[in-house]
């Protein structure tokens, strides 16, 4: 139905669209019954339902519905597969529109910075190109119900220390590489109902205030057409926030707001048609929702096992030496951990699900397997307990193979606050070790939001990281143990040997501002630049069957920056298992143009393989993907030269190499000036010419007295020196050593910034 917006928008009183823009309570929006404005509930997810029907919060704290609780972001970005986001944002909307709720709160993309932010387990990856794409996916499903997502926490929002306050600081191409293009992706190839603004401040600035983030950036540069809500309790000066583009305060600020904002179109200080247009957003959005409502029904059993597929899909088998997995029935297993029958599968805060029913492993093995179970050690504390352990010892030494169900407890980890350390809890440590003395034939499940260190990572045999799974990764974990199900998921971030390797370790958490020195050297960005040993790298994992990549073809070797350029790249499954391999493309920057990571990933595919089966691949790549952000065009620039292309199955497995040469149409703005140098004038073809010029006569001015040097002098001025002098030369200098004069030289400047 097409509504008359503005029609409506004109026919609302000052304090009606001034109620609009903030909400009624915790999870609803205002209504106006007069014209028609209906009321909506938004409500937390995004890996399921988080609907209260009762008491409201945002910490988790009190019920919500039963609701199906699907794999947390951390897990499912593993599953490399944008279809099977896109239909688990397809089940998450139906579950919503039958459930009253017109948008579900998420997803959330911020980046992975440092293992140690407590929400890590609720983001995607350390990569923003697979953030981006597993993001859109997701968003596409929700929305094809009709049902609106709000993409948070827009932006910077990477740790959780006073994070209603604290100041994210990075510069202008760190947010454009790294902590923007999951949002941006997400708008070109989704367009979110809304979004929503982060706590923190970015550069000194609110992100709830920033006119920058929320309107040049978010609606000039990438077309954002829904509305933009505050994340709860992030709004620090309404009005302020009004103009710079927040529409929607959540929740209530019980009229408090509202009346400023009426205060400052009455005395003139806001325009009225800056409301006017923030409440024609918002019921633009609200009119989608309630003019497209579809009868949905849903059964949560069928939901359930979506999730449990999912899981299934994303966990990661990290280590599988004498293929010790998958396990098989007539051995003697024993399950030892608390995990294996209370699995922690999700994390605390907002996104809590109430779950209508949970799985675990060791009700899940074949019906024919033969498995012990030993708790070992308490699953919530750290705590060594002499008489649990020496039951899981025993348990252990009298069994053929070893599962320790191991992982972090919910309190090492939550919304609300960061980890202090990377470690899983000492009792769990040495149970492990005690473990390894009388069991070599160990495997390990991980239950973690986020990577841990693992000092017996050389002694097990077998390690599958499981994440957290979700109400079904119980029985994931056991599918996969059994080999019911072939692993397929790869690491959506690097695991590292040690918390100090990471790359912001020295510039992580306290103080109100965090200075994000390490610039666009994030994750896999850094560990590669700087060729360090990790535990595992980025888009790492097993199978039990083993790929093959051969055959790369690049459609145009020789393009320009407005092409797209097609890869196919075979995959054959070499080994006797059907299975899934992720074929992942990176692209290695060789023009020197600006200090770039090593490679970066720009496409990803998933495939299904029979065993013998081989596929081709499809991967595109544009301008995009060769361009980095430079702030003095204020664009994305791919400089011309050469670009390699490297087909892997990590970032540290690379395949296959091809090469390509850019022909850009893009020039870097030149102003020259007394300090250009003689080098950055022979570089552009258009002040090349000038560049010899110059540079003749300084050598020759140089050159004066030259057979009167020694030997050792001729032997010192090499030809590199001279070169990298010349290079380096201000043309201020050449009043020294060319000969020229002050007034020549600013001549020949100004003749020359007419050329560029
Ligand atoms: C969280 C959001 C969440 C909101 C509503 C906030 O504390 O940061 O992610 O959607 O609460 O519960």
């Amino acid at each position: 139905m097409k509504r008359d917006l503005k029609k409506i928008v004109s026919q609302m009183t000052l304090e009606e669209k001034a109620g609009m823009c903030s909400g009624l309570d915790f999870w609803h929006l205002k209504h106006v019954e007069r014209l028609g404005i209906p009321e909506v509930m938004v409500s937390d997810g995004p890996h399921g339902l988080r609907k209260q029907d009762d008491k409201g919060d945002h910490l988790g704290m009190n019920d919500s519905i039963k609701a199906v609780c699907f794999p947390p972001a951390a897990l499912s970005a593993c599953s490399f597969d944008r279809k099977l986001m896109e239909e688990m944002g397809k089940t998450i909307g139906k579950e919503a529109q039958a459930n009253d709720v017109s948008i579900v709160l998420g997803p959330a993309v911020n980046i992975k910075r440092s293992p140690l932010c407590g929400r890590n387990f609720e983001y995607y990856s350390e990569d923003p190109y697979l953030a981006g794409e597993i993001a859109a996916a997701f968003i596409n499903g929700v929305q094809s119900q009709h049902v609106g997502t709000s993409i948070k926490h827009f932006a910077v929002n990477n740790q959780e220390y006073h994070r209603m306050s604290n100041s994210s600081e990075a510069d202008e191409r760190t947010l454009r590489e790294i902590y923007f293009p999951a949002f941006e992706t997400a708008v070109k190839k989704a367009q979110p109902y809304t979004f929503m603004c982060s706590y923190n401040q970015i550069n000194g600035t609110f992100a709830s205030e920033n006119k920058w983030l929320l309107t040049d950036v978010l609606r000039g540069d990438w077309g954002f057409k829904g509305y933009v809500m505050s994340d709860w309790g992030a709004v620090n000066d309404r009005v302020k926030g009004l103009e710079a583009g927040l529409e929607l305060e959540m929740p209530s600020s019980n009229g408090v707001n509202d009346a400023l904002i009426v205060q400052a179109v009455k005395d003139g200080s806001l325009k009225e048609d800056i409301l006017d247009q923030a409440v024609e957003r918002i019921l633009r959005i609200i009119f989608e929702y309630a003019d497209n409502r579809a009868p949905q029904e849903f059964t949560m059993e069928k939901d359930h096992e979506e999730a449990r597929h999912i899981a299934e899909e994303s966990m990661v088998l990290l280590k599988n030496d004498e293929q010790i997995l998958p396990l098989k029935a007539s051995e003697k297993i024993a399950f030892i951990g608390g995990f294996a029958k209370k699995p922690r599968f999700q994390g605390g805060g907002s996104s809590h699900i109430n779950c209508f029913k949970i799985t675990n492993a060791l009700d899940s093995v074949p019906s024919d397997a033969q498995v012990t179970y030993a708790e070992g050690f308490p699953a919530d504390k750290n705590l060594y307990d002499d008489a649990l352990a020496a039951e899981a010892i025993k348990t252990a030494a009298a069994a053929d193979k070893v599962v320790i169900f191991a992982g972090l407890p919910d309190s090492f980890e939550s919304e609300g606050y960061d980890r202090s350390h990377m470690r899983l809890p000492e009792c769990q440590n040495r149970l492990i070790a005690e473990i390894l003395k009388v069991q070599p034939n160990t495997v390990i499940v991980l239950h973690n939001g986020s990577p841990v260190e693992m000092p017996w990572l050389n002694d097990i045999k077998g390690l599958l990281e499981a994440y957290l799974g979700g109400q079904a990764g119980g029985t994931a974990v056991a599918n996969i143990l059994y080999g019911k199900v072939n692993p397929s998921g790869k690491l959506a971030e690097t695991i590292p040997l040690k918390l100090s390797d990471n790359p912001s370790y020295l510039n992580f958490g306290g103080g109100e501002k965090v200075e994000y020195r390490e610039g666009v050297f994030v994750g896999y960005r850094y560990y590669d630049t700087k060729e360090m040993g990790v535990a595992y790298p980025f888009g790492y994992g097993l199978s039990y069957t083993t790929f093959a990549c051969s055959d790369l073809k690049i459609s145009n070797e020789n393009p320009t920056d407005k092409d797209t350029i097609t890869v196919l790249v075979d995959v054959t499954n070499t080994g006797n298992m059907a299975g899934k391999e992720v074929v992942q493309l990176y692209v290695k920057d060789c023009t020197s143009s600006a200090i770039r990571p090593e490679k970066e990933l720009k496409g990803f595919e998933k495939v299904f393989l029979n065993p013998g089966e081989t596929k081709t691949v499809t991967m595109e790549l544009d301008k995009r993907s060769f361009a980095w952000y430079n702030t003095e065009l204020h664009d994305w620039f791919a400089a011309s030269g050469e670009y390699k292309l490297l087909v892997g199955t990590s970032s540290r497995d690379i395949h296959l190499e091809g090469r390509i040469h850019l022909n850009s149409s893009q020039e870097l703005p030149m102003h020259v000036h007394m300090n250009t140098t003689l080098g950055e004038l022979f570089r552009n073809p258009k002040t090349s010419e000038t560049a010899k010029e110059l540079t003749a006569k300084y050598i020759s001015a140089m050159n004066v007295g030259e057979e009167s040097s020694s030997e050792a002098v001729s032997e010192a001025i090499t030809e590199e020196m001279t070169e990298a002098m010349t290079d380096s030369m201000p043309l201020r200098a050449l009043v020294s050593f060319g000969g020229y004069s002050r007034e020549e030289l600013t001549e020949i400047i100004e003749k020359l910034n007419k050329l560029v």
